[in-house]
């Protein structure tokens, strides 16, 4: 069965999206967003509040395996939080080389490092030594920081660096999020390593999925917009992919999960910032239902907590009623 995985995005796609993504249909494992290591030992409490999937077991409560991914660059200080994290029993642990965050850059972060295969495989290495071998370890690369000259060499240097897996983001840096994503590079990449290779971008609909495997040759691929865009498309790919979305079915088994993830995002965050995640969301949304146009129009106007509610009551999510 070929595998689907919930991508990291930081900043979108925290524990309260994925518990409320993997809800509608589990994937095989979900990605946190990044945890950011910079020469400090971090807490156990740092990993937790990235994942706090780590107090149950690493899984959503569906089921869902979460891994916990890690970004910086210094190959001590990786391994060093790597064993901090694995301690935490993680359902896996995932390296970020494809952050394009100038932030992160900076401080030699993320995509940064795919012009230094040699740092790569310092990283997987010291990282691999600290992270005991039943806990999978894996990483996350764009094909490059400018062009994709040393796509190869990235990958063979993280395979040799002992990752049981990659997943290639098929864009590069300076591509940014920007249509298309180049797949055959997956399967140039899946040429030169023995690892399984995921493929992953630009995989919005059942018809992007199979062309994304198609030209890439991978069987197994990671879902990021495309996901949250549309909850219910790793369940239609699970199904076999041919049946046309039911968009109004759909959107009336969405509306408590929206609910859901206005109560968990206003247990979560500041009372100021929970109207922003809930439009975040809504802004995919709108692309596939029709539904979510009008809510996301009625919603966009609001910048408090209690007037969003009361725009979600009028709009019959049931979540909020039963709660009431
Ligand atoms: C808002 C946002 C945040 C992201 N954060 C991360 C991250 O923390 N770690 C990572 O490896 N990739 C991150 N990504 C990249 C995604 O995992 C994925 O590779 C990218 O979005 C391409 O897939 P898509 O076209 O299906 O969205 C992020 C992407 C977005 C849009």
């Amino acid at each position: 069965m070929p595998r689907l995985l919930l991508a990291p995005m930081e900043g979108l796609a925290d524990d309260v999206l994925r518990e409320v993504l993997t809800r509608v249909a589990g994937y095989d494992h979900a990605v946190t967003e990044f945890v950011r290591v910079s020469g400090t030992l971090l807490p156990p409490r740092a990993f937790r509040r990235i994942s706090p999937e780590l107090l149950a077991g690493s899984a959503t409560s569906s089921g869902t395996p979460v891994r916990v991914q890690l970004l910086g660059s210094d190959p001590v200080c990786m391994a060093d939080n790597a064993a901090q994290l694995a301690a935490l029993g993680p359902a896996g642990v995932d390296l970020n080389f494809g952050c394009p965050a100038p932030t992160v850059n900076r401080h030699r972060g993320g995509a940064a490092l795919l012009d230094e295969p040699e740092l790569l495989y310092a990283i997987a290495c010291a990282v691999r030594a600290a992270v005991p071998a039943h806990i999978p370890f894996t990483a996350k690369m764009r094909l490059g920081v400018t062009d994709t000259a040393r796509a190869l060499d990235c990958a063979r240097a993280l395979a040799a660096g002992g990752v049981v897996g990659l997943v290639v983001h098929a864009r590069t840096k300076t591509d940014g999020y920007r249509p298309p994503a180049h797949w055959e590079w997956v399967g140039r990449i899946a040429d030169v390593v023995s690892v399984p290779v995921v493929a992953n971008g630009e995989v919005w609909n059942e018809d992007d999925w199979r062309r994304c495997r198609s030209v890439s040759g991978a069987t197994d691929v990671m879902l990021g917009r495309g996901a949250v865009a549309d909850p219910f498309l790793v369940r239609r790919i699970r199904q076999g992919g041919e049946a046309p979305a039911d968009r109004d079915a759909e959107w009336a088994e969405l509306l408590p999960l929206i609910g859901e993830f206005w109560q968990r995002v206003l247990a979560k965050v500041e009372a100021r910032h929970a109207p922003g995640r809930l439009k975040q969301w809504l802004n995919l949304l709108r692309r596939n239902f029709p539904q979510g146009e009008i809510l996301y129009t009625a919603v966009r106007a609001k910048s408090d907590v209690p007037s969003v509610s009361q725009v979600l009551a009028a709009h019959e999510i049931p979540f909020l009623k039963a709660a009431a």
